[in-house]
């Protein structure tokens, strides 16, 4: 058994790490974390940490690569404070999407993140909706894996919406609209999309399955450019569709997204708090954000005291 609980954030999602540790009833621990002139990043914890069970809170939104390097320095300077245990609680795992060589001649980043993390001294993370489940073999160290689907069923089952229907953009996140509907007890189309060029050039060709006369909830684990979700709302428009939500757990919004998602077809995007919402994504009207901090905070509270994580897939 652990004895202290320590929370430490940096700066990646400050009022997520603030709200996760209201929950969880300890505050957060004092540290100084800057950037050198030169823009190499410093950090100091400012509390005795020695035989502790510490969670780093720290997404590797944007800017990407400060927080990723910002959540190294973390965990090494815990590991020669005499931690006794790290753990990285990253709700949105940046280069998630970069899980494969599906070219010639290009990274896994995820892999390498994982074990630039492993190395650098984590001892488990903690993670929601990775892009793939495989990820999570890319560790030898525990990762607790969460899912926000409870989050948002919950939250469509109390909007009492009129025959339903998840639609995935792709077939990729088949299993996890299939997953939502589930919980819906509704049907699930997908989308044909088919990649051009890149990871930012897609082209959707149609959508198998009945959409006709229903109200659409498209569903998948990013939103980033909002350009896969867009185009799935184009063609399901010409579908006789009711009505168009979306729900993503990562609402990344990059370059013109929250333009485009105010000029599209869909009524609502629904997104969690993984990331913080732009100034422009705060004032958008349709989009609304939905807080998985207390989801985090019973997770990080049964690691600490060694429960079993599955009731929070409940
Ligand atoms: C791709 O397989 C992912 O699940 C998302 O569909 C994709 O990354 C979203 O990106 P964007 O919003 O730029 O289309």
């Amino acid at each position: 058994m652990y004895s202290k609980l320590k929370l430490i954030s940096g700066h990646a999602n400050l009022p997520l790490a603030e709200e996760v540790a209201s929950y969880v009833g300890v505050p957060l621990t004092d540290i100084e974390l800057f950037k050198f002139s030169n823009d190499e990043s410093f950090v100091k914890i400012n509390e005795n940490v020695r035989g502790a069970d510490v969670f780093i809170i720290q997404p590797t939104c944007r800017p990407v690569n400060d927080n990723l390097i910002d959540l190294l320095i973390i965990i090494d300077a815990l590991k020669r404070a005499s931690a006794q245990r790290i753990n990285c609680v990253i709700p949105y795992y940046g280069y998630a999407r970069s899980d494969k060589k599906d070219q010639p001649r290009v990274p896994i980043t995820a892999k390498l993140v994982a074990d630039l993390l492993t190395v650098a001294g984590a001892n488990r993370v903690v993670t929601v909706d990775l892009h793939a489940e495989q990820i999570q073999g890319f560790f030898s160290i525990p990762v607790d894996h969460l899912y926000a689907i409870p989050i948002f069923a919950k939250y469509f089952q109390n909007m009492k919406l009129e025959n339903p229907v998840v639609v995935s953009p792709d077939s990729g996140g088949a299993n996890r609209a299939r997953a939502l509907a589930k919980r819906l007890n509704c049907g699930l189309a997908i989308g044909d999309k088919r990649r051009v060029e890149n990871i930012d050039k897609t082209e959707l060709l149609n959508i198998i399955g009945d959409v006709t006369d229903k109200t659409a909830i498209l569903y998948d684990d990013i939103i980033d450019t909002g350009n896969s979700l867009i185009k799935v709302a184009d063609v399901l428009k010409t579908k006789n569709v009711k009505n168009i939500y979306a729900a993503c757990t990562h609402g990344v919004l990059s370059g013109s997204a929250v333009k485009n998602i105010n000029n599209s077809y869909i009524e609502k995007l629904f997104i969690t708090n993984t990331v913080p919402l732009t100034e422009e994504a705060a004032s958008c009207t349709k989009i609304v954000q939905l807080s998985l901090a207390d989801m985090l905070a019973r997770a990080i509270k049964k690691i600490h005291t060694e429960e079993s994580l599955s009731v929070l897939f409940n």
